[in-house]
This record gives structure tokens, C-alpha cells and sequence, in this order.
């Protein structure tokens, strides 16, 4: 969702900028561009298209001081006008932006009865003119400015007046600075960074700093200078390498064994579910799980599991329903906030929330240093290592692998069993296998073949093909939808005819039959039913089916777990056969930082 950076120093700031901008474009790849100080004036140099485009355009300057951008639209096309960094009219100021200016329209209005003009269609332009306006060169200038603004930002601002310096704000969305060795790096993710400073700091909502390689100043809303306290950077752990894969959906989706291990192995050898005990639950009368898009399906999952072994009234929701509906939430909820990037506004909005609410809340997030772990009061590590492309696959499937555990270790508890949970997921770990792109060659060709693709399941299966079709659309742009089922009567069958695929997944035992009648029902439509199942299914109840996946046979508790990599797969062998790139799908990013 629009990724800055900015960097002071002794090198071509073109060039750091450029590299932390290579690790900043899963947050949005519709333009990009960098700005720099040169002598009294400002360079900029912009491009619609992915970093690539704008690597092309640039050439080395002498400049060690600049702020850079890359774009997810929300305000305006992605046009040439519209990529940041955006200019104040006299061309002082120099801005990058990630967020959303909601009174911009208004503010807009206000600057142009004013005098001002406008290039762009963007809501970050009002920033660069109001910065102008204040006709200061010190933090007032932008305080007074963010004073004005209703909305979200992290904001990196260069003055061609004051050299070697960059002035940057946050609320509502990600900045982080680090300072080393006469150089400072900024970015909205530290991985800009990781390799190149020991320590960094993390700016707060309502906070400011200008930053020169002297030092960094902190600063609140008053004006008052105010000390941060750093965070070491060694912990992390990032791997950017393909290895001999083509794409990193690819490498991530045959990295879930791998995930699976590290997984019990962090978990296993701190106890992590330990503190979860008869003391912990006693405060709650039901647990609610929040999440976005597969981070949701995730959390259905979860309560699903919750429900089924703790016997607990779990319910979960989609963070930007939730957060407006007036939710029932006190000191009793137990709120799980699931979120990959753990930067996800609408889910840290709930966060913010549940805890204004007096609710616990429990962060199950893959980033550790992410504001929704530092928001949370517990923290579930979902240790699936960095996932860069775009559509979550290993996260998903850590996540939901996290979520079984904890129902596990509460159904412990509550009904005092000894189930060794570690013990059932090593061994799945062990076994699990995932499947061959020529063992999906059949499915691909019929999703390609077809005008329409649906999924059906009921229950696990449900939140499963829920999770399919999320995949398949996502990268393929193939309209998909998912149908529990059990209701194709009561409305979806009409969509159904020959133009159609139906995926039928089936993993319960007691619900086989009656997924079979759903499917039963697709293809008497004329649908090409693809049914998928562990299960042995006798001949003469797929009779007329087009094709039969054999799923791994699992525990039916462990399906879920094991079942998806079949369907991210689907997703990315289609996704390659219709020539796209399913790292970045088109109009998507990786963390949506704003609402
Ligand atoms: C789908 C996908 C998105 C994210 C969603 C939430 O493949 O990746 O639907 O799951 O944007 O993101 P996080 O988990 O970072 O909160």
C-alpha cells in the first residue's frame, strides 16, 4: 500500500534509494519515483510501471540526500502526474506519502481559492502546498501542516532550502529510521535497513523527527523533543533468494514443510502455548477472531478449530465489517487479531478497538517487529519466514497450523487432556508432500477452458474453497466463487451450465455424501465437476465426473492444513499458463496500510 524510503549519507543516494525501493515494491507497483537534493533545487525523476521502469531512467548523481516512493494507487490513476514524490508549487518542498488524506478535497478547495495549483489528482499534493504555505523551516512547519490533515500518513518531506535533512510524521501508517556510521536509512519496513544498521527506531502515531546524519531528533505534537528508544535489528531473519524456483509463490508454497518444522520447533522448545492455562481462559467468555482477506479465512479456520475441540464460543470476523458494526467486545473477549504483515489497518483498527473495549488481544502475526505485534498484549508468531509474493500461501498455512495448536492446548486444558499437539504436527510435517505441477495439469486446462470456476465444500471444506477461489482470482483474474455445499439450491445453481467448473472438496467423512449430492446437482447443470477428497469414493458416485484429485491422506482435522497447497498450486499453474506474473498480481499489494 505505497511504500517510502529516504536516505542521507556519503553514497549516490539514487542508488540506496533505488535498493530500498526493490524491497518496498510489494507494497504497491503502479509507479514509482525518487526525489533529491541537488544544490538549491530538487530533482525528481518518476515513472508509471514497476521499479524496473524507473532503474532504467536514473542516472548517478553526486546528491547523497533524497526521499523515494512506490505506488499502490488510491487517489487518482496510476499516470505519470500522480507518482509521487509530489512538489509544492514553488517547488521548496518535495513529498512521498503512504496513507490517505480524507479532507483533501476540502483542504484542495481551500488552496486553490488561495492561488494554488494542482497537478496530480492525488490526495498527497495538499500535503506539498500546505508545507509551503507555512513559510517555516523547522518542525512547526510540518506539525502544523499534519494539524490540518484527517486521515492516515507516514510522510518523508525534503526542503531544497535545508540541505541533508529529511523531516518525517506518522499516524496510522508505518515508518521506521535508522541511523549508522554517518548515514541514515528510512523506510516503512526495516528490511530497507537490515543489513545496514544495527539498531532502528519506530515512529509512533503523532510523532515527528528530522532526521541529518548528526542525529535524529524526535519530536510530539507539541514541538517538544522526546527520545525513542531503539530496536536491535539482528532478529530477523529474511531470505530474498528464489533458489531455483521461478517465482516466489512457487518457492513459498514448497517451503510449508520447512515452515511446518521451524514452526513446532519455536513453538515446542519457549512452551509458547503454555501460559494459555485454566487461570488465562477463566477471564473469557468467548474468543473472537479478526482478519482480511486469506488472513480471514484463516481465522474462520481457527474458530472453527476452537469450537470443535475447546467447546468455546469462537466466532470470526472481517476486520473492516467489524470495526463498524458496533460490536459486542468487553473485558471477557479474547480478540485474536490474525494479519501476515501484522500492518493491516483495518485489522490494527479493531486491535485499537478491542482494547479500548477492555479485551485482551492476541496478535498472530508472521512480522514480528509489525505495529499489530508491538500493539497486541500477546504475540502468536506465525514463523513462516518472509513471504514476498503477493498472494499468502505459507503464512496461511502456518497460520492456521498456529490456530490448531492454541484450540488444541485450550481443549487441554478445559477437558484436561494430554494431547501432544507437537507430536501431530511433526508428524505431518514429516509426511506432508506437495503436489507436482504435472499432477495439475488436467485442472488447469479445464479452469482454463472454462468461463466460470466454482468451488464447493461445507464446513472445513467450506473455509477451505473459500480460500481456493480468493487464490484463483487473485492471480489469474478468472472471476471464481465459492458456495458452501448445501445452498446451491437456494440460488447459485442458476449461475451453473456447461461453461462451468465445479471443484467439489469433500474431507469429512460426514459430509461426504452430502458434498457428493452438491456436485451431483452441478452436474446434472452440465457442469465439469473436478471432485477432490482423500476419501475412496466408489465409481458410481462420481459417475460423470470429469476428473477426481486424490488428496494425502490426513486426520480429518488436519485436512485443511494439508489440502491447500493443492488449490494455491491450481492458482499458480494457471496463473503461469495464462502468461501473467503471479508474484504481482495486477492492482494488489502485499500489506494494505490503509482502509
Ligand atoms: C491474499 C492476501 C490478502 C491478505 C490480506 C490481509 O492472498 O494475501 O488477502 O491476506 O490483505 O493481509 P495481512 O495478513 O497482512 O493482514
Amino acid at each position: 500500500m505505497c511504500g517510502i524510503a529516504g536516505y542521507i549519507g556519503k553514497n549516490c543516494a539514487e542508488k540506496q534509494l533505488l535498493e530500498s525501493l526493490k524491497l518496498l515494491e510489494y507494497r504497491g507497483y503502479d509507479s514509482a519515483g525518487i526525489a533529491v537534493q541537488d544544490k538549491n533545487k530538487i530533482n525528481i525523476t518518476k515513472t508509471t510501471g514497476k521499479i524496473i521502469a524507473l532503474e532504467n531512467m536514473l542516472t548517478s548523481t553526486k546528491s547523497i540526500c533524497g526521499i523515494a516512493h512506490t505506488r499502490w494507487a488510491t487517489h487518482g490513476a496510476p499516470t505519470y502526474e500522480n507518482t509521487h514524490p509530489h512538489l509544492s508549487n514553488d517547488s521548496t518542498w518535495a513529498v512521498v506519502h503512504n496513507g490517505i488524506i480524507e479532507n483533501y478535497g476540502t483542504i484542495k478547495k481551500d488552496l486553490i481559492s488561495k492561488g494554488y495549483n494542482f497537478k496530480s489528482e492525488t490526495d498527497t499534493e495538499v500535503i506539498a502546498n500546505l508545507l509551503q504555505q507555512q513559510n517555516s523551516n523547522d518542525i512547526h512547519a510540518l506539525i502544523n501542516t499534519c494539524n490540518m490533515l484527517i486521515g492516515s500518513y507516514a510522510l518523508a518531506c525534503i526542503n531544497k532550502n535545508i540541505p541533508n535533512k529529511i523531516f518525517l510524521a506518522r499516524k496510522k501508517s508505518p515508518l521506521y529510521v535508522a541511523s549508522e556510521q554517518g548515514e541514515v536509512f528510512i523506510a516503512s519496513d526495516p528490511v530497507c535497513f537490515l543489513s545496514k544498521a544495527s539498531e532502528y527506531y519506530t515512529l509512533a502515531d503523532n510523532q515527528y523527527c528530522i532526521a541529518s546524519t548528526k542525529h535524529l531528533e524526535f519530536f510530539n505534537t507539541s514541538g517538544q523533543k522526546i527520545n525513542l528508544q531503539p530496536t536491535k535489528t539482528e532478529k530477523f531473519d529474511i531470505s530474498y533468494q528464489k533458489h531455483n524456483y521461478k517465482h516466489y509463490m512457487e518457492k513459498e508454497i514448497n517451503q510449508v514443510p520447512a515452515v511446518l518444522n521451524n514452526l513446532i520447533e519455536t513453538y515446542k522448545s519457549a512452551d509458547l502455548l503454555k501460559k494459555f492455562d485454566k487461570n488465562y481462559l477463566a477471564k473469557f467468555n468467548k474468543i473472537v477472531l479478526i482478519g482480511c482477506g486469506t488472513a480471514y479465512h484463516a481465522g474462520l479456520m481457527g474458530a472453527r478449530y476452537i469450537q470443535e475441540f475447546a467447546r468455546i464460543d469462537a466466532s470470526c470476523h472481517i476486520a473492516s465489517e467489524y470495526r463498524y458494526c458496533n460490536p459486542i467486545i468487553d473485558n471477557k473477549t479474547l480478540c485474536i487479531l490474525v494479519s501476515q504483515s501484522g500492518e493491516t489497518a483495518d485489522t490494527l483498527a479493531v486491535c485499537e478497538l478491542a482494547k479500548a473495549h477492555g479485551a485482551t488481544t492476541v496478535a498472530l502475526t508472521n512480522v514480528l517487529y509489525s505495529t499489530l505485534a508491538r500493539m497486541a498484549d500477546e504475540i502468536l508468531p506465525v514463523c513462516a519466514g518472509t513471504e514476498i509474493a503477493v498472494a499468502s500461501t505459507k503464512a496461511y498455512t502456518a497460520q492456521i497450523t498456529v490456530l490448531y495448536m492454541f484450540a488444541k492446548q485450550l481443549q487441554n486444558v478445559i477437558a484436561n487432556k494430554k494431547e501432544n499437539y507437537y507430536e501431530i504436527v511433526h508428524k505431518l510435517a514429516k509426511k506432508i508432500t506437495i503436489p507436482s505441477p504435472k499432477s495439475l495439469k488436467k485442472a488447469v486446462l479445464e479452469v482454463l477452458a472454462s468461463e466460470k470456476v466454482f468451488f464447493i465444500g461445507r464446513d472445513y471444506d467450506y473455509v477451505s474453497v473459500k480460500e481456493a477461489s480468493l487464490k484463483l482470482k487473485e492471480i489469474t483474474y478468472i472471476n471464481t466463487a465459492e458456495h458452501p455445499a448445501g445452498e446451491l439450491k437456494h440460488g447459485f445453481l442458476s449461475l451453473v451450465d456447461k461453461n462451468s467448473v465445479v471443484f467439489a472438496l469433500a474431507t469429512q467423512q460426514h459430509l461426504l455424501n452430502k458434498t457428493l449430492n452438491g456436485a451431483h446437482e452441478a452436474l446434472a447443470r452440465g457442469a465439469k465437476v473436478i471432485m477432490v477428497s482423500q476419501f475412496n469414493i466408489p465409481k458410481e458416485q462420481t459417475q460423470g465426473f470429469y476428473h477426481t484429485v486424490k488428496l494425502q491422506k490426513f486426520s480429518e482435522e488436519l485436512l485443511p492444513i494439508s489440502c491447500i497447497s493443492f488449490f494455491q498450486l491450481l492458482a499458480y499453474e494457471t496463473s503461469l499458463a495464462k502468461g501473467l506474473n503471479p508474484d504481482q498480481p495486477r492492482n494488489l499489494a502485499k500489506s494494505v496500510t490503509v482502509e
